[in-house]
């Protein structure tokens, strides 16, 4: 069932929320045999992503990218073939410029043969990040000659860029050959950033899609506060379940690459069923990937910017429909079909079912005005009949 190279939101784990520097060969080991054991393979979880700081902080005599040897003994070679042997597939990380942001050696004039030493370590997927890139250099320029170089080294790599929405990314980044792109800063473990990354893209939704997916950064549900950096985790606290529900139900009926952030081999219950919450994982991985577009709401139930309705359209004609109280006290929210084109004279209804409750609720006609609790969402998938 070889799917193509970035048609559906990527789906994995990334080292970089909970780890950042202090990661080594065994952990990524425990992450993908967590990801295999637990069920998140087969709920669709097959990236596992190494981020920053896997090398040494020299290049070796021929200009390579050196793997750690304290950190990774065995090198990257050995680890993808565990990765693959596990039926996942290994993603790594470099950045545009000179350096990464932790300080490692950059692709910058490397991209070829960076490029080279990945497809022979049995790479699968390159995030690429935007720190240290040289003045003189565009940073479009710099995505598309890596691009090309993945696209020639011999192998299928998943090419992520990571460039905050800096120099217009989405005017050019589906053209440079990207499969997702951030368009955002880095997340934190808190409400407020997780609000704030979702607000800030709501109106974009026609700049993800099929092959190049906004990505709204890697998820923090089941983080607790539990980091060893103190930018993503430690120092913000955390979220309760319901926002880390709010969350995962926002990235996934944005189209969001899903990435988990947290570890994996420690999460609850809870935790295990919002990342595997497969009602909602088919929401995000509809082929035809549209976007998901904010209805207007009636201006006598306005309730803010932070309280709205989100509809993607799915293949075969199912909606998704996401009601979404981001705001500190609970909403009654009212969706009209007219909406849809459907006024009460026309006759036709809609069939409910709560993607969170895994049930159905009923059959409506002419308007739905579920009561959503504070930071809660509910997720409906709508059938015409
Ligand atoms: C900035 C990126 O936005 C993060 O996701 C992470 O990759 C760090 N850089 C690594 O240094």
């Amino acid at each position: 069932d070889k799917k193509e190279l970035g048609l559906t939101p990527p789906m994995g784990w990334n080292s970089w929320n909970t780890f950042t520097w202090d990661i080594n060969e065994q952990l990524i080991r425990e992450a993908a045999d967590t990801l295999v054991a637990e069920g998140y393979k087969d709920a669709g979880y097959d990236y596992i992503v190494i981020d920053d700081c896997w090398s040494l902080k020299e290049r070796d005599g021929e200009g390579k990218l050196v793997v750690d040897p304290l950190k990774f003994p065995n090198g990257m070679k050995a680890l993808a073939e565990y990765i693959h042997f596990k039926g996942l597939k290994f993603g790594m990380y470099s950045c545009v410029g000179t350096h990464t942001c932790a300080g490692y050696p950059g692709s910058f004039e490397h991209e070829f043969q960076d490029a080279e030493s990945l497809a022979e370590w049995g790479v699968d997927f390159l995030k690429y990040d935007y720190c240290f890139k040289p003045r003189h250099m565009s940073g479009e320029l710099l995505y598309k000659r890596m691009s090309l170089a993945l696209k020639n080294c011999g192998r299928d790599i998943l090419f992520s860029a990571c460039n905050w929405g800096e120099d217009n990314v989405y005017h050019w980044i589906r053209e440079s050959g990207a499969h997702m792109y951030r368009s955002t800063g880095d997340i934190q473990d808190s409400w407020d950033s997780i609000k704030s990354l979702a607000l800030s893209q709501l109106d974009k939704a026609c700049y993800t899609g099929a092959y190049c997916h906004n990505d709204l950064d890697m998820l923090v549900v089941g983080m607790y506060g539990g980091s060893n950096s103190d930018f993503i985790g430690s120092q913000v606290g955390g979220c309760s379940d319901v926002e880390y529900k709010t969350h995962f139900s926002l990235w996934s009926m944005m189209g969001s690459p899903l990435m988990i952030g947290s570890d994996v081999r420690k999460a609850n219950q809870a935790t295990r069923n919002i990342l595997m919450n497969r009602d909602l994982i088919a929401i995000n991985q509809d082929v035809e990937g549209r976007g998901a577009y904010r209805i207007k709401p009636e201006p006598q139930w306005f309730h803010g910017d932070d309280v709205f309705m989100l509809v993607k359209v799915l293949t075969g004609g199912d909606l998704a429909i996401g009601f979404f109280n981001l705001s500190d006290g609970q909403r009654e929210m009212s969706l009209q079909f007219w909406d849809f084109g459907l006024p009460y004279a026309s006759g036709k209804s809609l069939s409910l079912y709560d993607c969170w409750e895994h049930q159905e609720i009923g059959v409506f006609r002419e308007r739905y005005a579920p009561v959503v609790p504070a930071h809660d969402c509910l997720i409906v998938r709508a059938k015409l009949v």
